[in-house]
């Protein structure tokens, strides 16, 4: 231990003394604090948030024509660092440096009290990776729990644009729920902060897959984030864009060039479950009640292709998307 630190630690352990024994005496008011500070140390700066000395402010006076407004009492902070509160300012600073804050790079100085949980992670945020502690922690006191200096999404915020903003769809676990119900603050092995891998963040909230027979194959993965937007988006669902061209992202796109098609093909999802069915091919019905739900069969059976249809399939005979002609006849089976 350098001289300086004893010195240092000898003056915290005075001020432990004489400030203990004066808070039992005047209470914790802030112009004490900062009186026996100036007294102790060169350079302590002025105290911006002290409230201007009223002059007629004797307590038990009552002012008949209050001249102005009085100004609510700030609510007092309520999560004081144990260091801080227990007056061990030697911890973190030395005489020299206590007007300009810490005495070691905050990296060092946090971790030299707390788990270093940056260390072997793979994503760290980067104002905690780079020991910019205090843009998320005040080092004394804090009205908010963490001794945060927001409470909150505000805390993110203040650094990150609103990702609900202009958007016309938003999910409701960002806009009334907690950025870190999804994301860590400081560090993670996953990407993008996440707490989990993003099939499981997820599946937290929704199962979208549940005891179905068929499942499409990037729902069943977790792949989620391959058609939905995590916080907000102007399509509907929150799907990143909406079909068929969410869908030509990973199918070849069966409609181009072709002659014929189905007039509703586009409308994938009037056909398809994007995440699972009990039908195959994700049909969101047996066929027949899907293409009925369409096609009265009044209308059907006026068809001249359609003298019986007993127990026969519609795909049977039809192409549910494109075909050569204009009832998309399928080409008969060679035998
Ligand atoms: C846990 C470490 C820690 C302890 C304990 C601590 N401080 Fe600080 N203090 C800091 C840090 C870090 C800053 C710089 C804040 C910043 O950069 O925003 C700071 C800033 C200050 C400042 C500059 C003005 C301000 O508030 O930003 C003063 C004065 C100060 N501390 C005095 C004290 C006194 C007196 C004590 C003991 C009662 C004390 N500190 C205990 C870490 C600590
Ligand atoms: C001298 C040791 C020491 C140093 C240095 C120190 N802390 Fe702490 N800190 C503590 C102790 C002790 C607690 C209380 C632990 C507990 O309640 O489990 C604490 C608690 C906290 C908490 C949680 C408060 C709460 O309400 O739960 C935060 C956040 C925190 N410290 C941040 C910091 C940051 C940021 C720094 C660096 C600027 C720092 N600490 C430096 C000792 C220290
Ligand atoms: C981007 C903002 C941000 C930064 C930068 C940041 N923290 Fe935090 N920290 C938080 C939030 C938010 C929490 C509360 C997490 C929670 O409640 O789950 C927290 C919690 C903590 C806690 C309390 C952990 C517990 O389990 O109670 C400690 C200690 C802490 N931070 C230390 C640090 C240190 C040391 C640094 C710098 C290396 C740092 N933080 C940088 C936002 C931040
Ligand atoms: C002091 C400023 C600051 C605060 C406060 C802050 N961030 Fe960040 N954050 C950054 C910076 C800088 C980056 C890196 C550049 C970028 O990607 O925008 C970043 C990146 C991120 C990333 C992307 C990480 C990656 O690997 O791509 C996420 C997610 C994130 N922040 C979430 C949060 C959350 C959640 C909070 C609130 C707990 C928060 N941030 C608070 C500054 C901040
Ligand atoms: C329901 C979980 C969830 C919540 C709640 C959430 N996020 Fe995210 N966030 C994600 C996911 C998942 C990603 C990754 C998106 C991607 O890779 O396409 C992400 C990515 C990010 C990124 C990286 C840049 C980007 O947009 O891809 C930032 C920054 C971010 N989130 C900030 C926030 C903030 C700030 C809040 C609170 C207002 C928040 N998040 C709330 C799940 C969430
Ligand atoms: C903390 C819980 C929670 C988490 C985690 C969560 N969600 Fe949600 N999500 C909700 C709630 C609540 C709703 C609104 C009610 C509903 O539609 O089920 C919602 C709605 C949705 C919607 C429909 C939006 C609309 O406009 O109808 C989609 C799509 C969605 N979430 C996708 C996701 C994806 C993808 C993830 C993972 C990145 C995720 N959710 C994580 C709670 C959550
Ligand atoms: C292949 C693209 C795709 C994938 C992958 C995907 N979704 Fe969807 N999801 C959609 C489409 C398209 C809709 C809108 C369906 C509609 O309009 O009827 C939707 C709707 C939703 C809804 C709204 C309620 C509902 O069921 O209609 C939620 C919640 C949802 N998805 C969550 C998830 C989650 C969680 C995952 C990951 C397990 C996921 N999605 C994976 C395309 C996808
Ligand atoms: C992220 C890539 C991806 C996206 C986006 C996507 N799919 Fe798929 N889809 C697959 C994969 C992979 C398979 C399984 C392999 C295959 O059959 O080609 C599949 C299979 C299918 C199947 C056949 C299922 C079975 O059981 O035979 C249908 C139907 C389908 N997708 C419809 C859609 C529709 C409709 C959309 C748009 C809403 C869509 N897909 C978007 C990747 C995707
Ligand atoms: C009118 C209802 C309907 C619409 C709309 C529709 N499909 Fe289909 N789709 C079907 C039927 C029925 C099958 C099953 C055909 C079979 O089994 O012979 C199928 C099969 C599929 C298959 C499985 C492979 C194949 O070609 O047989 C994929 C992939 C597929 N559809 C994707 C899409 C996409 C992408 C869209 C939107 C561009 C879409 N479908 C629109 C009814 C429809
Ligand atoms: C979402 C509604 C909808 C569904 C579901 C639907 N259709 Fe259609 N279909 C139409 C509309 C609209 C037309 C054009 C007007 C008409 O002929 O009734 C059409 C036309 C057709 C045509 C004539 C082609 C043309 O260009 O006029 C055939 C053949 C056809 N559908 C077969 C089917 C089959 C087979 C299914 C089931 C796999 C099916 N449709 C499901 C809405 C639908
Ligand atoms: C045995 C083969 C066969 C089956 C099974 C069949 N179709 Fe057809 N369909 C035809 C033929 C051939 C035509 C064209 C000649 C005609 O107008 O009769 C046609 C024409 C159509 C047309 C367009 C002409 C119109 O007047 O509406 C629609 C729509 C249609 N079918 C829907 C269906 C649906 C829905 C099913 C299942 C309930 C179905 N078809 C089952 C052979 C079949």
């Amino acid at each position: 231990m350098t001289p300086r630190m004893k010195l240092a630690q000898r003056i915290a352990a005075l001020l432990a003394l004489i400030g203990g024994g004066l808070l039992l005496i005047t209470g914790c008011r802030s112009m004490t604090r900062h009186e026996w500070l100036t007294t102790f140390f060169d350079g302590v700066p002025p105290e911006k948030s002290a409230p201007p000395a009223a002059p007629g402010a004797a307590p038990a006076a009552p002012a008949p024509t209050p001249v102005a407004k009085p100004v609510a009492p700030k609510p007092p902070p309520n999560v004081i660092h144990r260091p801080f509160a227990q007056n061990e300012c030697a911890k973190c600073h030395d005489r020299s440096s206590i007007s300009s804050g810490e005495m070691k790079p905050q990296k060092e100085l946090c971790f030299s009290c707390h788990k270093d949980f940056l260390a072997g992670t793979k994503v760290k945020h980067q104002p905690a990776g780079n020991g910019e502690c205090t843009e998320c922690h005040a080092p004394h006191q804090s009205p908010n729990p963490k001794l945060l200096v927001k409470a909150g999404n505000e805390l993110c915020l203040n650094c990150h644009d609103d990702p609900l903003e202009k958007k016309k769809f938003k999910h409701q676990a960002v806009e009334s729920g907690d950025c870190l119900d999804c994301h860590s603050p400081h560090a993670s092995n996953e990407k993008k902060l996440l707490k989990k891998p993003v099939a499981d963040t997820c599946a937290d909230c929704h199962d979208v897959v549940a005891k179905k027979k068929v499942v499409h194959q990037p729902a069943g993965e977790g792949d989620c984030l391959e058609c939905h937007a995590a916080h907000a988006s102007n399509n509907k669902k929150l799907v990143r864009e909406p079909a068929p061209k969410l869908c030509w992202n990973c199918h070849d796109d069966f409609t181009e060039g072709a002659k014929f098609k189905h007039p509703q093909v586009e409308n994938c999802t009037a056909c398809h479950k994007p995440h699972a069915a009990a039908e195959k091919r994700l049909l969101a019905k047996p066929v027949a009640a899907l293409c009925g739900s369409c096609h009265a069969e009044k209308d059907l059976k006026a068809a001249a292709g359609h003298a019986d249809l007993e127990g026969k399939s519609c795909t049977a005979c039809h192409n549910p998307h494109v075909g050569p002609d204009a009832n998309l006849l399928k080409p008969p089976r060679k035998k």
